[in-house]
């Protein structure tokens, strides 16, 4: 496994926040921000109290975090309005991302050092006045069946699971949870609208039963044998994988991950991002911060920590349990976040023509 702590800290931290402008105000005479950030934040994962913990042993600011999902922070942000104590907002999802931008929830940031470690793909589009956010990890949307059923060329696309074979056999979360969304925006964009919704309609008319539950219920359900096919998220697998738990590792013995479309455009993969709130008392910190996620350090505890994927170039997977999934090297697709954020719109009027709620 790789160390999570690199070294020295002290001072390649210092240098990411000198390059992020956090002396910014002392240089040019400016007075300093006090040392506090204020994160929003719809990232629950235990693990990444470590990167806030080191954040300020580094740099002495101290995190105030509000948890709550990614609608919850948005309608938090809309109803403080300009009164709002948020700083920093993470969320974990394309759509939601591109929503906080088009309702003008997220400040412009100007910032080399994020353009520069960022993707194009994975961030806002880029405007004169600056970047509204910013990918920070990504997660693969894949699919889970069972093996002793089916083949993986039977399931190695997403359009295969609108194959009437596999009718009464599919399960998924919501059809409107942002996660299927994102996937649903990413197939209009590769398919086009009226592919998009022939297929949507036969994934329905495959449905087990209605959708419900999270992801890690939908993949339990093939291991118990009431779904024959699944979508979920890497980071769920990859959590299993991981456990010592016996009733985990029976699930995990039973199914198949497959990565989709490796022959054609590529696995759907959603981002979890970052942007400075619109109304942020401590711009120059909520910069600093968004720079410490995409260091080395950070990046790397999003990968072995919460079985993500880093966003930033050079730094090779040792997590055992994307291995053991696939999950090593794979092609993903390459769709800007944007676009698949923008989708959205018309994909839910899609659902509820056909009827996946
Ligand atoms: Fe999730």
């Amino acid at each position: 496994m790789r160390s999570f702590l690199v070294a020295p800290q002290s001072v390649k931290v210092a240098r990411l926040l000198l390059a992020a402008g956090l002396f910014l105000g002392s240089l040019t005479g400016f007075a300093a921000e006090e040392p506090v950030l204020n994160l929003y934040s719809a990232r629950h994962y235990a693990t990444d109290e470590a990167l806030y913990a080191n954040f300020t042993r580094a740099t002495g600011i101290k995190i105030n975090r509000v948890d709550a999902d990614d609608a919850g922070i948005l309608a938090r942000l809309k109803a403080e309005g300009s009164a709002s104590p948020a700083d920093v907002i993470l969320l974990v999802d394309a759509a939601r991302l591109w929503r906080g931008e088009v309702e003008d929830l997220f400040a412009p940031v100007q910032s080399p050092g994020l353009l520069k470690a960022v993707p194009e793909h994975l961030r806002a589009k880029q405007r004169p006045d600056g970047t509204r956010w910013f990918g920070l990890s990504t997660r693969a949307r894949v699919i889970v069946y069972d093996k002793q059923k089916y083949k993986p060329e039977e399931v190695d696309s997403y359009e295969k699971l609108a194959d009437p074979k596999f009718a009464g056999r599919l399960c998924i979360r919501s059809g409107s949870h942002p996660y299927n969304l994102s996937l649903f925006g990413a197939m209009l964009e590769h398919m086009g609208a009226a592919a998009t919704e022939t297929w949507l309609k036969g994934l329905v008319a495959n449905l087990a039963r209605q959708p419900k539950g999270g992801d890690t219920d939908q993949i339990k359900g093939v291991a118990s044998g009431e779904c024959g096919v699944a979508l979920a998220n890497s980071y769920y697998l990859a959590r299993l994988y991981r456990s010592d738990n016996l009733q985990d590792k029976a699930v995990v013995e039973r199914i198949g991950v497959m990565f989709p479309n490796q022959n054609s455009w590529g696995t759907h993969v959603n981002i979890a991002g970052g942007a400075v709130a619109r109304h942020a008392k401590h711009p120059q910190n909520a910069v600093a911060f968004l720079t410490y996620l995409v260091s080395e350090q950070a990046q790397t505890y999003f990968a072995d920590g919460n079985n993500e994927w880093p966003v930033i170039n050079g730094l090779s997977i040792q997590n055992p349990a994307l291995k053991a999934m696939g999950g090593a090297s794979f092609k993903s697709e390459k769709l800007s976040a944007s676009v698949v954020g923008m989708n959205q719109v018309k994909v839910q009027q899609m659902l509820d023509r056909v009827g996946l709620r």
